[in-house]
């Protein structure tokens, strides 16, 4: 039994993470078998309406072979700079984007994102009057009133096994490791993975630190006769003169990176210690999914279906309480979800005797 035939898009916006084509492949599923509705893959998030012709592909059941949702990347294709590349950054495409939306007739679109793109996305729906419906991404895990974002789950994976790599090989060479790792201004990534992978000092741009701490903390451990120390430190993590660490590119972008270097150069300094620095960057975007990303995935890619079925608009999927929730858009779009002193897992870092910063 059909409802009525229905038009919808979907595309993946921002910084592409593990997990997002196993949500593309849950909607057409629900989309196609479910409701008997066609619907469209938006190539390159919301590029793909600006281009001309507009980028589209139709989706199939039949599409998926059974291997891209165990691949991570999206194939469709994402964006995470709002404008094409080589374009006027200038040029504001927010009416080109609803226009192109338009032109395919589509009743509903589904946008998969993080808050940066939740907030782009709010307003082009707003001002083109369509309907939306979320559903968060991102390795940072930073979506307002949601758990779980896809990718997270598998970025704190990568991160936990290099830091299991990187062990045997600091304490052959009697080293101090530093794993720097990404996260935005969240430091989700690195206190999972730091707990996780074992670290003695985690270091997030949510909690303050002092070099001279690190330093007690690690000779402290030597005392104790541990040969060797594991650091992880999250890219937005501020240099003790309280500016952050930036890397310029060649075509002019500023972006965070930095900042191991910096704690490993100033840890050796103070503690005689030999460093090493490894920056773990975009390896936790592209690695495959793990079952907990394929299993939210799968979860908020039917479950977004459904509100369109139900004419729930302007709502994102959340995961709370190990259940698939929807909340308002305007309660995600644009916020930050970061760590409080409080959290629980700053309880079990300490419990466990790993230095977090200056907690008092
Ligand atoms: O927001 C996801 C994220 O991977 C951040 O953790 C990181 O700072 C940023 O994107 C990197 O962006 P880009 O792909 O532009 O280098």
């Amino acid at each position: 039994m059909f409802i009525v035939s229905k038009k919808i898009g979907i595309l993946t916006s921002g910084g592409d993470c593990a997990g997002l084509n196993a949500v593309i492949r849950a909607a057409t599923f629900r989309a196609v078998n479910k409701y008997g509705w066609k619907i469209y893959g938006i190539k390159d998030g919301t590029l793909g309406l600006v281009s001309n012709p507009i980028n589209v592909v139709e989706l199939k059941p039949s599409d998926f072979n059974g291997t891209q949702f165990r691949m991570g990347g999206t194939f469709l294709g994402t964006n995470n700079k709002g404008f094409p590349q080589n374009s006027d950054k200038k040029i504001d495409y927010s009416n080109k984007i609803i226009q192109g939306f338009k032109s395919l007739g589509l009743d509903a679109l589904i946008g998969i994102g993080g808050d940066g793109s939740m907030k782009i996305l709010q307003s082009l729906t707003k001002m083109g009057n369509i309907n939306f419906v979320g559903i968060p991404k991102t390795i940072d895990n930073d979506v307002e009133n949601n758990e779980l974002s896809i990718g997270y789950d598998t970025a704190v994976d990568v991160a936990t096994n290099a830091l299991d790599m990187l062990q045997p090989t600091a304490a052959s060479h009697r080293r101090v490791m530093i794993l720097e790792v990404m996260g935005r201004d969240a430091g989700h990534i690195a206190l999972n993975a730091g707990i996780a992978g074992g670290a003695d000092v985690i270091l997030i741009p949510e909690i303050d630190y002092s070099l001279s701490s690190i330093a007690k903390h690690i000779e402290n451990l030597k005392s104790q006769g541990r040969n060797h120390s594991l650091v992880v430190v999250a890219e937005a993590v501020k240099k003790e003169d309280g500016t952050k660490a930036f890397v310029e590119y060649a075509d002019g972008e500023i972006r965070l990176g930095g900042i191991g270097s910096y704690i490993g150069d100033e840890i050796a300094k103070i503690t005689k210690a030999e460093t090493r620095v490894t920056v773990l960057g975009h390896v936790q975007r592209g690695a495959q999914p793990t079952h907990r990303d394929r299993l939210i995935a799968s979860a908020f890619g039917i479950y977004a279906v459904d509100l369109i079925a139900n004419k729930k608009y302007n709502r994102v999927v959340v995961w709370q309480n190990r259940a698939v929730k929807d909340v308002d858009l305007d309660t995600i779009a644009g916020k930050s979800k970061t760590i409080k002193k409080n959290d629980p897992l700053i309880t079990v870092a300490n419990g466990l005797g790993i230095y977090v910063g200056e907690l008092d």
